[in-house]
């Protein structure tokens, strides 16, 4: 078993999802100071480091695009150990969050992540945290792959639509034809209206998702967004922080 507490958040795109993961992320941080955390940027159009406020440096994908080249690796040093010295270089660390991403996998040259080698990498790198979360992108590759495993909460968002709780559905059905390790799963409904969730509800049962909670729709979420300021510097009273951390309370992180 491992101790490392794990939180993966996927769903379609534009839906919050790294949105929800920075706020969980800050969640984490302001309860337990001190406290280990990797955020993992597993979204191919990466940009979890700019809600976190983080420069982003290396990307997995451009790691492993550079090793295809044999002069790249030293003499006397396995294509392995060269990947996996640079991939722990690629870490951004910061105070309180270490952000690992993963980029494009599909990028230019276009070829795959050898799944072993991601797969060990960050086995082993995640025991050395407390808390790891895993912005996905809305094909859930990573998770499929299973590059990222054993995964103990995985939250699926929505937008506050009918639509939007269908197509949840849809993601909740992938999710279970794929295996995908999690041990529950939880939605969450983003941008809700002051009327909340109630006219969701029934829509809501029949994707057989349970509801952990809803984000309500914060504006200054978009501005901050807009300017590319990190969800960090939210009043703490805002609308949207409060949700996040009532979802993280109720999941018992
Ligand atoms: N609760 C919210 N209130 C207001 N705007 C939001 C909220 N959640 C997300 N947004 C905005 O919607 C857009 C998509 O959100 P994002 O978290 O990037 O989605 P995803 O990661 O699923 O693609 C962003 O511009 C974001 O600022
Ligand atoms: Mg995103």
């Amino acid at each position: 078993m491992s101790k490392e507490k794990v939180f993966a958040v996927a769903g379609k795109g534009g839906t919050g999802k790294t949105t929800l993961t920075a706020l969980m992320l800050r969640y984490l941080v302001e309860t337990y100071n001190g406290k280990s955390i990797l955020a993992v940027d597993a979204d191919a159009n990466a940009n979890l480091n700019e809600a976190l406020g983080l420069e982003l440096e290396e990307t997995i994908s451009q790691i492993m695009d550079e090793a295809k080249d044999a002069r790249a690796i030293p003499a006397g040093v396995s294509k392995d150990q060269y990947i996996e010295l640079r991939a722990n270089q690629a870490i951004v660390e910061s105070d309180n969050i270490d952000l690992l991403v993963m980029g494009n996998p599909k990028g230019p040259g276009c070829y795959c992540f050898p799944n072993e080698l991601m797969r060990n990498f960050i086995q082993k790198l995640r025991t050395n945290y407390d808390y790891v979360a895993v912005d996905n992108e809305a094909g859930m590759e990573h998770l499929s792959r299973k590059t990222i495993d054993n995964v103990d909460y995985l939250l699926i968002t929505s937008d506050a639509t009918a639509r939007g709780v269908r197509s949840a559905g849809r993601v909740y059905d992938i999710v279970k034809s794929v295996k995908i390790d999690a041990r529950k799963i939880f939605l969450v409904v983003n941008r809700t209206d002051n009327n909340g969730l109630e006219s969701l509800k029934g829509e809501i049962e029949k994707t057989g998702l349970e509801l952990i909670g809803g984000l309500p729709n914060d504006e200054r979420v978009y501005e901050y967004d807009l300017k590319g300021r990190p969800l960090f510097d939210l009043p703490q009273d805002s609308r949207s922080y409060l949700a996040a951390v009532e979802i993280g309370r109720k999941l018992g992180l």
